[in-house]
């Protein structure tokens, strides 16, 4: 158990860590049996909840290479400015210890190192961290590629690594992180409950739990407006720059599925959060959720 837990943990070999993402997530044998026939929905899809994991793990698979470009041109840039919001609203200070969640290609942690430094606060004699994690390890190794060309990897004063693990178990002990960060992951995830009870549970009490997601606007009329341009456009995009149509409309199909502001904020507290609270941006496109361990 301690062996297989240190492997999970840190990613020293990249077929070890294939291995074990993989066998940890598509083994039926060790799932609840009951757990294979729940039903969920894959975009607008109706599917066993299996199902929707493994076509997760396809869509992102296939998205990897082109996922930075995409969120560029999809959101015309505007996805850089949310996720610089959201760094601010974390705010952390020298000694925090990041689980930056479905951290994929690795955007909300390379913000967290540059929010240290151009604080100057990595230098600091307080050990700063930030663990990278994702289901998917081809998003993970785009990130890593990343790191090394803009020179994250040789950030001296915050440690940092990468974990291919599922957010719903996560192989990580009790009371270990003082922040937890997921950002546009949230609502790929089957079990939504099961990730926020993952996230209280690997929070130190007083931790702080920060979610950046795409949200439901609150008037008909932007929100028919913004429909058009998702349903339209988005695959359109998709197909003429990445070569793919269907991932495209899973993530619009995805963002409707997603509960609004008020439900999210409520399943947030189900799992044991205190002083829950929200903030849309762009006038609710989407949205960052805050809650704390106490
Ligand atoms: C839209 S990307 C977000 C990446 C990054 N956080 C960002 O903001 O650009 C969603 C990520 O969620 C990951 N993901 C989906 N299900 C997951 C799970 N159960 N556990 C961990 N990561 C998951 C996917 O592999 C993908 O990298």
């Amino acid at each position: 158990m301690a062996l297989r837990r240190s492997v999970l943990t840190l990613i020293g070999s990249k077929k070890a860590s294939l291995r074990v993402c993989g066998a940890k997530h598509f083994s039926t044998q060790t799932e609840p049996k009951e757990d294979d026939k729940r039903k969920t929905h894959f975009g607008f899809e109706t599917v066993n909840e299996d199902e929707k994991t493994k076509k997760v793990h396809q869509v992102f698979e296939t998205v990897a290479d082109k996922y930075d470009l995409m969120n560029d041109v999809m959101s015309l840039g505007v996805h850089r400015v949310w996720k610089d919001i959201f760094m601010m609203r974390l705010a952390p200070t020298p000694g925090t210890k990041l689980l930056d969640m479905a951290g994929g290609t690795g955007d909300i942690s390379f913000r967290y190192l540059n929010y240290l430094k151009n604080k100057d606060l990595s230098a600091s004699d307080k050990p700063s961290s930030v663990t990278v994690c994702d289901i998917n390890q081809h998003m993970l190794d785009v990130g890593k590629a990343r790191a090394e060309r803009q020179g994250y990897s040789k950030e001296p004063s915050v440690h940092m690594e990468w974990l291919c693990a599922d957010a719903e178990r996560l192989p990580l002990a009790d009371d270990t992180y003082s922040a937890y960060t997921v950002s546009f992951g949230i609502r790929n995830c089957t079990r939504v409950d099961k990730v926020l009870e993952e996230a209280y549970r690997v929070l130190q009490p007083g931790g702080r739990f920060l979610c950046l997601e795409f949200s439901q606007l609150p008037n008909s009329t932007m929100q028919w407006m913004y429909d058009q341009y998702s349903f339209q456009m988005i695959p359109v995009m998709g197909q003429l720059i990445a070569g793919q149509w269907k991932p495209y409309k899973y993530l619009v199909e995805s963002i409707r599925q997603f509960p609004d502001q008020e439900k999210f904020k409520s399943m947030i507290e189900e799992a044991g959060f205190r002083q829950v609270t929200y903030e849309n941006l762009t006038f609710g496109i989407c949205a960052i959720h805050s809650g704390f361990k106490l």
